[in-house]
């Protein structure tokens, strides 16, 4: 078993440059189904969740390569349309398989997704979207789905990344148009989008709340590269915020960390934010302060990915934060970790109350999920002593060479086998 040993009171200083997004990676890398010859992403980061994207990929066909950071996939073979139960449950993403399945082979069967971590995380809103686009949906033992898709009108409940990239991909592939209605305005859908319109499609008004798509334009191959990971930075920002010291990222846009950056200043953080990189500075020796309510919601709102990290962060504080979890049911995992270095937290539900303390200590804890995971290493190197990190699985999904990341800002943090 693979334990991060992180020895943490050190304020942290050093620059890096963060990775490609998992959450933009991964519907890319299904969108390559669409494509007419080999797609190349460029910043594609090295990580199990796209191993198990990539082992989909080839499963159905395609032809995939690695060099370094770069990745090519050329679908030219790709012939199958389905996906067996062991890779739908390998991560939570291989739902977004569906869409450019049906797009490219007018059928796809599938079984419900894995990763439950989080709580319930049901694909209601897929599935009626996949309707709404003229294919027919059976649920039994697993999910059928027929027919060449054509344009309609999409209307989500609530919006959903993943029925947002669904929608986008199964429209593509069909003859005719369509709107998205309460589409999810996250960047990684216009970064889909931008994907997309490169290969030749058109796709248009990502990042608002209606996407409009042309579809049944062919589509060639290309290159793309994928934007940076704004989870990794807010996770390392909330590292350097619990630490202190100095630390510059590189290769994330600072506009998509606009809450998160705004929670960390309010906290006492000096943040810089620059069109080529965003700085994080607090003195060490003065102590966090906590901010009124971190209240998560979907893009432009503060991400619940970052909520975990950002807790953690302020654990040592000064007064009391109120977290609300708006998004998922069952997002507070790492709390109890975080009560084994030393927090003082109670939740009720979707709540939590963090009332400061001092100074958390180093501990024996187990990452819960990826951003949980995260989280414990941001308070691991603002706590005393040594934490020792376990449940490095949840941690390899999302972040590349955690320790090395951690390492190159200065932070004590080694990986090693038991
Ligand atoms: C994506 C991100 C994940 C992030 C989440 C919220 C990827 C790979 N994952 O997950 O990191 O935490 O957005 O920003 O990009 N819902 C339904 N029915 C559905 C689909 C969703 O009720 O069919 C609900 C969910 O339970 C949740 C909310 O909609 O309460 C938002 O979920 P969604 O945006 O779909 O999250 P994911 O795409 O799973």
């Amino acid at each position: 078993m693979s334990v991060i040993y992180i020895r943490g009171g050190a304020p942290l200083e050093g620059e890096l440059t963060v990775h490609g997004a998992k959450n933009s990676v991964l519907p890319l890398l299904a969108a390559c189904l669409l494509a007419g010859g080999p797609v190349t992403l460029h910043n594609c980061p090295r990580l199990t969740d796209v191993d198990a994207a990539l082992a989909i990929l080839r499963h159905l066909g395609c032809e995939t390569k690695r060099e370094g950071r770069d990745l090519t996939v050329d679908p030219t073979g790709a012939a199958g349309s389905a996906v067996s139960e062991e890779q739908m449950r390998s991560m939570r993403s291989s739902i977004i398989f569906l869409g450019p399945l049906l797009a490219r082979t007018g059928e796809a069967h599938l079984t419900y997704p894995g990763g439950c971590e989080l709580g319930p995380r049901p694909i209601d809103l897929h599935l009626a979207a996949i309707r709404a686009l003229g294919c027919e949906v059976t649920e039994d033992c697993g999910i059928h789905c027929q027919g060449r898709p054509r344009g309609g009108e999409v209307y989500l409940s609530i919006p959903s990344v993943g029925a947002t990239e669904n929608a986008m991909l199964c429209a593509v592939g069909g003859a005719g148009a369509t709107t998205i209605h309460n589409a999810a305005r996250e960047p990684e859908i216009y970064d889909l989008q931008c994907f997309l319109n490169a290969l030749g499609a058109d796709v248009r008004g990502a990042g608002g709340s209606s996407v409009t798509v042309r579809g049944g334009l062919p589509l060639h191959g290309g290159e793309f590269t994928v934007m940076g990971d704004r989870i990794v930075a807010a996770t390392l920002l909330s590292a350097a915020a619990a630490a202190g010291g100095r630390v510059r990222l590189r290769g994330v846009d600072w506009r998509h960390l606009s809450t998160v950056l705004s929670v960390l200043s309010q906290a006492g953080c000096h943040v810089i934010s620059r069109t080529d990189c965003v700085e994080l500075r607090r003195d060490a020796s003065k102590p966090l302060r906590a901010v009124p309510t971190v209240r998560t919601a979907p893009y432009p709102g503060f991400p619940t990915d970052a909520q975990a990290p950002v807790m953690a962060a302020l654990c040592a504080s000064e007064g009391c934060t109120l977290f609300v979890e708006t998004m998922f049911d069952s997002r507070y995992r790492h709390v109890a970790e975080l009560q084994r270095m030393g927090a003082d937290i109670t939740t009720e539900g979707r709540v939590a109350l963090v009332r400061g303390v001092e100074r958390l200590h180093g501990a024996n804890v187990e990452a819960p999920d990826l951003r949980g995971g995260g989280a414990l290493a941001a308070a691991a190197l603002g706590a005393e002593g040594v934490t020792a990190l376990r449940g490095l699985k949840h941690i390899d999904r999302g972040y590349e060479d955690l320790e090395g990341m951690l390492a190159s800002l200065g932070g004590g943090a080694v990986r090693r086998e038991e």
